[in-house]
C-alpha cells in the first residue's frame, strides 16, 4: 500500500502525535498526502485551520489515482487558469453562466445549508450559491492556479465568510463524512482520473438524504445540431482555444473529453451504482449540458 501510495503522492508532512491540532488528533501519527506536482505548501495551513477537513491518514486514501493522468490534467488547467474565464463567455457565447445559474438553483437556497463545490475553478459555482443567502460553501480543486483565481474573485466580492476554498483531488476528498446537505459540480466530473472515486466521494462527504447536482457537456441529439456542434466542437473551438489561452492541447482536450464521456441515462445509472436515488436529468440548450441530479440512498 505505502509502496503504491508514494508513486501517487508526496508525502508533506508526519507531524508528532503530540502536535496541537484543532480539528482531533489521529494515532498513529498524521501522514498528509498530497498529488505530486501541486504546491504542497498549499496544502497545510488549511488542513490545521478548516473544521470541515478531516485528514488522509494511509488507511483513509482508499482511492490510489493514476498520478500521471491526474497530473497532466492539473499542469493543462494551471496552464489556462488566466484566461479559463474569459474563454469560458467567449467560447460558450455566454451559455456558460445561464447553465451553472440553473445548476445553483437546484440546491435550495436555505440559509445556513453547507454546500461543497467539487472541482470549483475559478469558483463562480461557489460564489453563485453564496450571493444567495447564508449558506456557507467549501470549494475543493486540484489546480492552485484556478484556486488563487477564485479566492481573488471571492474576496474583491468580500464573501470570505461564506466561502472557503481548498486545494484538494476529488478521488480522496480530505474532508468528514456526512456534513454537507449538497454537493455540485460543473463541468468538473468529465476530467476526473477515476469518475466512480470521486462520485463515491461526493456521496460519503453529503449527509443523508444531501443532493448532488453535476453540470456537464452533453451531445445535441439532433442530426443536424449534432453536425454543426461537432464542427464547431471538433475543428472552430480548439484552433480559437490553443490561439488565446497559449496551451496546445487543452482545447482539443476538450471535445475529446467530451464525446468519450458517459451522458443521460448512461450517466445516471453511473449515480445509481454509487449510492444515489432518485436520479434524474435535463437537458439544457439543445442537449449541450446537462444537469444530473440525485439524493445520497439511505
Ligand atoms: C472545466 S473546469 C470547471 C471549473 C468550474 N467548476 C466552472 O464551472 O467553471 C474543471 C476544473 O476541475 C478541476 N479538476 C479536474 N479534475 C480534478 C480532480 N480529480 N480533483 C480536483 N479537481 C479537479 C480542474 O483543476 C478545473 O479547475
Amino acid at each position: 500500500m505505502m509502496v503504491a501510495l508514494k508513486k501517487s503522492f508526496k508525502i508533506l508532512f508526519q507531524p508528532p502525535v503530540s502536535e496541537k491540532i484543532a480539528v482531533q488528533v489521529a494515532s498513529p501519527p498524521i501522514l498528509i498526502l498530497c498529488p505530486i506536482g501541486t504546491d504542497a505548501k498549499l496544502y497545510l495551513p488549511n488542513l490545521y485551520k478548516n473544521q470541515y477537513f478531516g485528514y488522509m491518514v494511509p488507511s483513509q486514501v482508499k482511492h490510489v489515482v493514476p498520478a500521471d493522468r491526474a497530473n497532466r490534467i492539473q499542469e493543462m488547467f494551471n496552464a489556462v487558469a488566466p484566461r479559463y474565464d474569459f474563454l469560458n463567455g467567449l467560447l460558450s457565447a455566454g451559455c456558460d453562466k445561464y447553465w451553472r445559474k440553473i445548476a445553483v438553483d437546484e440546491l435550495e437556497p436555505v440559509a445556513n445549508r453547507v454546500f461543497l463545490d467539487v472541482a470549483t475553478g475559478t469558483a463562480d459555482i461557489a460564489l453563485g450559491l453564496a450571493m444567495r443567502d447564508a449558506s456557507r460553501i467549501v470549494g475543493i480543486d486540484f489546480s492552485t492556479r484556478m484556486l488563487q483565481l477564485g479566492k481573488n474573485k471571492v474576496s474583491a466580492r468580500n464573501m470570505q465568510s461564506s466561502i472557503q476554498l481548498f486545494p484538494g483531488m476529488a478521488e480522496n476528498l480530505p474532508l468528514k463524512s456526512n456534513i454537507f446537505d449538497g454537493a455540485i459540480s460543473a463541468f468538473g466530473v468529465r476530467n476526473f482520473s477515476n469518475l466512480n472515486h470521486g462520485i463515491r466521494e461526493i456521496h460519503r462527504i453529503l449527509k443523508p438524504r444531501g443532493k448532488i447536482v453535476i453540470l456537464e457537456f452533453s451531445f445535441p441529439q439532433n442530426g443536424f445540431l449534432q453536425w454543426l456542434y461537432r464542427l464547431y466542437f471538433g475543428k472552430i473551438l480548439p484552433v480559437m482555444g490553443r490561439w488565446i489561452s497559449g496551451h496546445k492541447n487543452a482545447y482539443s482536450y476538450l471535445p475529446d473529453s467530451v464525446e468519450g464521456f458517459p451522458k443521460g441515462e448512461a450517466f445516471s445509472a453511473i449515480l445509481k451504482e454509487n449510492g444515489f436515488d432518485s436520479v434524474d436529468f435535463k437537458e439544457l440548450t439543445f442537449g449541450i449540458a446537462t444537469i444530473y441530479t440525485g439524493f445520497k440512498h439511505v
